[in-house]
């Protein structure tokens, strides 16, 4: 069976992809897929009840991303790949890389073809480029390696060490969003404003590099502290949504140590960091039916 996680930014999105470093971490929803020799090529995705040919030219991103991991094979039989997709779409949490790593595990799996985790997440680049032009990598390579890790863009995954489980709370503000438009938007601002916008990313790699260390030293009220501002240099990149200050505000207020939206953002999710096991379920129901709890050891 195929698998790639589902991801959670917790400090530097955006900043990323232009060089800065970030922290990620890979949680255990995420999509599994198999695959089989077919009559013809075909990507199954459910529940979304989708079947989609493998399309070099086609209309949807998904029949390129296809054709794209299957040219990567060049002796094969035709294959029908199914996919079940456990994230919401457009909501921050990496779906689109999951399902790409997950459809290159399965068809390796398929084909007795063995590489490493971290060759799978750089094959996976390829599928990623397709739903946005400008991938930092940190979706692919969070979903196929996992762990709590440092990244940054053309620079192997480094692996955070702690002895101290972060509780996470994965809130969905239930809007959807496009990654592409949203690394867009700041592309542009950076562009037209650059002074502002490298402000705000030198910013973002001081909490970066201090939210490392707090990591490490298991200083969980101090890493509450660093993702709160770095939502707040978020907002002012324009990237938060009313609903997802909201959803930050109320986490604070019901006792989360720092709260910060995760991901491309202009909608899909946030999170919240719990002080222990027992409040991130109280926070759960703060934040409503969408959200789950996530326990990532580093
Ligand atoms: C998307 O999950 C994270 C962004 O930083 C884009 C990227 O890193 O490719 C917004």
């Amino acid at each position: 069976m195929g698998f790639g996680r589902g991801k959670v930014i917790l400090l530097g999105e955006h900043a990323v992809v232009h060089g800065c470093p970030a922290i990620a971490v890979g949680i255990e929803r995420g999509v599994t897929a198999t695959a089989a020799a077919a009559e013809r090529d075909l990507l199954r995705l459910s529940p979304w009840d989708l079947a989609l040919r493998a399309d070099p030219k086609g209309d949807e991103p998904l029949e390129r991303a296809f054709a794209v991991a299957l040219a990567m094979y060049p002796s094969r039989p035709p294959l029908e790949v199914s996919a079940q997709v456990d994230l919401p779409a457009g909501a921050g949490l990496g779906c689109s890389a999951a399902i790409g790593v997950a459809v290159l595990d399965a068809i390796d799996e398929a084909l007795g073809i063995e590489r490493s985790r971290t060759d799978l997440a750089t094959a996976a680049l390829a599928w990623e480029e397709i739903f946005h032009g400008n991938p930092s990598g940190i979706d692919n390579t969070m979903s196929a390696i996992g762990g709590v890790g440092f990244y940054r863009k053309g620079d192997a995954l480094r692996p955070l060490r702690s002895n101290k489980p972060l509780h996470l709370v994965i809130g969905y503000s239930g809007e959807s969003s496009s990654t592409k438009q949203m690394v867009a938007s700041v592309g542009r601002q950076l562009k037209s404003d650059r002074k502002r916008v490298n402000k705000a990313f030198e910013g973002i790699e001081v909490l970066v590099r201090n939210a490392k260390l707090a990591i490490e030293a298991g200083d969980h009220i101090a890493l509450g502290q660093l993702l709160d501002l770095n939502h707040t240099i978020l907002s002012s990149l324009m990237l938060c949504t009313t609903k997802l200050d909201d959803m930050c505000q109320a986490a604070r207020h019901a006792g989360a140590l720092g709260a910060k939206m995760t991901g491309a953002g202009g909608g899909g999710c946030m999170f919240a960091l719990a002080p222990k096991r027992d409040e991130a379920l109280r926070l759960q129901d703060v934040l409503g039916e969408d959200s789950f709890v996530a326990e990532v050891s580093a």
